[in-house]
C-alpha cells in the first residue's frame, strides 16, 4: 500500500470545499499555519481514544455537543463559559442515569467550516454563492462577503486557540456552578415532564449532599474539580487541517493538530473522496456521520479504510437519520458492522435529520422530533443487544429561540425573538438539559433491562 501523505487528499475528488481565487494568498496562509504550534497533543488524542473505546463497550458514555458553526462575531468568554457549563450539567445528569463516566467533547475550538445543500443561495431574485462558515466566507448577503478568503483561516486558528485556552482553564479551575442542581430546573413550567425532571434533579442533589456529608466535597475534591473536556469539529476545510497536521514524536504517527476528534460529514463521506483519504491517515479518534443514504457497501469500505487495525475508540458512527426512520436504517447498518466484526462506537445525532422550515420562514427543529429520534435510537440498540454509546447535538448555553418545543415551550412565533445561529438551529440551555434528562432515563432503563437479563 502506498504511504499516506498529509497532502494525499489533493489527488482525490473534493466536494464542499471553496475554490480560492488568490493562489498566492492561499499558499502564504498555509505556510504560516504550518509554522504555528498544533492546538492539541497526541497524548490527549490517545487518551480520548481510550475513553471512546470504553464508551463503545458500554463502560462510558459520549456527550458531544456545541455550535453548529462557531462565529467570529459572536465569539465571547461568556458564550464559551455558558456552553461549557450546560455541557457539564448535562454530563452530571447523564452520569447519574448511566452510572458510568461521561466523556465530554465540545463542537468547539475549530467548528467553523460548513457543508451546504446548495452551492448558491437566492434572495429576492439575487443569486450569490452560499455562506460556508466564517473560516471561508461571510454570512452577509453581498457578493464581496461571499468570496472565499484564505486569510480567514488565520483568524479561525487564533479564535480556536483562545477558546481552547479558556476551556483548559475552566477544566482545571473547578466549576462550582454545576453543583447547584436544583436551580437548573427552576425555569421548567409545571407539568408531568417538568415534575419528573425536578424529581431526578432532586435525587442528584441528594447524592451530592450525601457525598458532602461523607466528607467528599463535590466542589473541592480533586476528582470532581478537574474535568476532562475535549474538542472536535467537522474536518471539512482540508487546507487548514493539512497545515496543522504533524508527526507525533512519541509514536511516529500523524496527528491532526486542529482538534482532538474530527469527523466526516454526511455529504463528504465518499469512500474515494478527499475527506476520507485525509482522515484515514491521522491517528486521532474520528467520527463518521451515517445518514439514510449510507449504503452497506460504502460502510464496509469505510470501516476498513478508516480503521484498518480495528482499533477500539478510533471510529464513532454518528447516526443521523431523522425521527421515524431510525428503525429502517440503523438495524441494517448495525448488521454490516457485525458482519465485518468492526469495533465502533454508536452515537446518535438527533439534529440533522430533523431540520424543517417553519411557517414563519425560519429553519428550525421540533424538539419532539429530536427526542423521538433519541428514543428510537435506544429502542433499536435494546432490540439488537448492541451499545448506544453516545449522543451528538447542536446546542448553546445562551437562551436562544431556534428549535421549537421543550418544557419551556418555544413556539414558531417565538423563533424571531432570539434566533442567532449562523447556520443550523441549536437547542437552548433548557432544551439541552431536558434532552439530558431523557437520555438519562433511557440509559437507566437500559441498565435495568441488562441487569435483569444478567441474573
Ligand atoms: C453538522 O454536524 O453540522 C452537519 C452538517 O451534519 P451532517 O454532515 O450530518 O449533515
Ligand atoms: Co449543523
Amino acid at each position: 500500500m502506498a504511504e499516506w501523505l498529509k497532502s494525499g487528499w489533493r489527488n482525490k475528488p473534493r466536494i464542499q470545499m471553496p475554490d480560492y481565487v488568490d493562489e498566492d494568498a492561499l499558499k502564504a496562509v498555509e505556510a504560516q499555519l504550518a509554522s504555528y504550534p498544533p492546538l492539541v497533543f497526541a497524548g490527549e488524542a490517545r487518551r480520548l481514544k481510550d475513553k471512546l473505546g470504553a464508551a463503545a463497550r458500554g463502560e462510558a458514555f459520549l456527550l458531544q455537543g456545541g455550535d453548529c458553526a462557531e462565529s467570529f462575531e459572536q465569539f465571547s468568554a461568556d458564550g464559551i463559559r455558558d456552553t461549557f457549563k450546560v455541557m457539564l450539567q448535562m454530563a452530571m445528569v447523564l452520569t447519574y442515569g448511566a452510572k458510568v463516566p461521561v466523556v465530554k467533547v465540545g463542537r468547539m475550538a475549530g467548528q467553523f467550516a460548513k457543508p451546504r445543500s446548495a452551492p448558491t443561495e437566492v434572495v429576492d431574485g439575487v443569486e450569490l454563492p452560499s455562506y460556508r462558515g466564517d473560516i471561508i466566507n461571510e454570512l452577509a448577503f453581498t457578493s464581496a462577503a461571499r468570496i472565499p478568503d484564505p486569510r480567514k483561516m488565520l483568524q479561525a486558528y487564533t479564535q480556536a486557540a483562545a477558546t481552547l485556552n479558556l476551556l483548559r482553564a475552566f477544566s482545571t479551575g473547578g466549576y462550582a456552578d454545576v453543583h447547584q442542581v436544583h436551580a437548573w430546573t427552576l425555569g421548567f413550567v409545571e407539568g408531568e415532564k417538568a415534575a419528573k425532571y425536578r424529581d431526578m434533579a432532586n435525587r442528584i442533589s441528594d447524592a451530592l449532599d450525601f457525598m458532602n456529608s461523607a466528607g467528599v466535597n463535590p466542589v473541592t475534591s480533586a476528582s470532581l474539580k478537574t474535568v476532562d473536556f475535549y474538542t472536535s469539529h467537522e474536518s471539512l476545510l482540508l487546507e487548514y487541517e493539512e497545515a496543522l497536521t504533524r508527526i507525533d514524536s512519541t509514536s511516529g504517527k500523524w496527528l491532526a493538530g486542529s482538534g482532538h476528534m474530527l469527523w466526516i460529514g454526511d455529504r463528504t463521506r465518499q469512500p474515494d473522496g478527499a475527506h476520507v483519504e485525509f482522515l484515514s491517515g491521522v491517528q486521532n479518534p474520528i467520527g463518521l456521520k451515517c445518514g439514510p443514504t449510507t449504503t452497506a457497501e460504502d460502510l464496509k469500505v469505510l470501516l476498513n479504510k478508516l480503521n484498518p487495525d480495528n482499533e477500539e475508540g478510533r471510529l464513532t458512527l454518528i447516526a443521523r437519520f431523522g425521527a421515524g426512520t431510525v428503525g429502517e436504517h440503523l438495524p441494517r447498518l448495525i448488521k454490516t458492522v457485525q458482519q465485518e466484526g468492526a469495533n465502533v462506537l454508536w452515537s446518535c445525532d438527533p439534529m440533522h435529520g430533523n431540520t424543517i422550515k417553519s411557517a414563519t420562514g425560519y429553519k428550525t427543529r421540533p424538539f419532539d422530533s429530536v427526542l423521538r429520534e433519541v428514543r428510537e435510537f435506544f429502542a433499536v440498540h435494546k432490540a439488537e443487544g448492541t451499545v448506544p454509546g453516545g449522543v451528538h447535538f447542536e446546542m448553546t448555553g445562551q437562551d436562544v429561540t431556534e428549535c421549537t418545543g421543550g418544557v419551556r415551550a418555544v413556539t414558531e412565533e417565538d423563533l424571531s425573538d432570539r434566533y442567532h445561529t449562523a447556520c443550523d438551529p441549536r437547542l437552548n440551555a433548557s432544551q439541552s438539559l431536558e434532552l439530558a434528562f431523557l437520555v438519562a432515563e433511557e440509559l437507566s432503563s437500559l441498565r435495568e433491562q441488562r441487569q435483569a437479563q444478567a441474573v
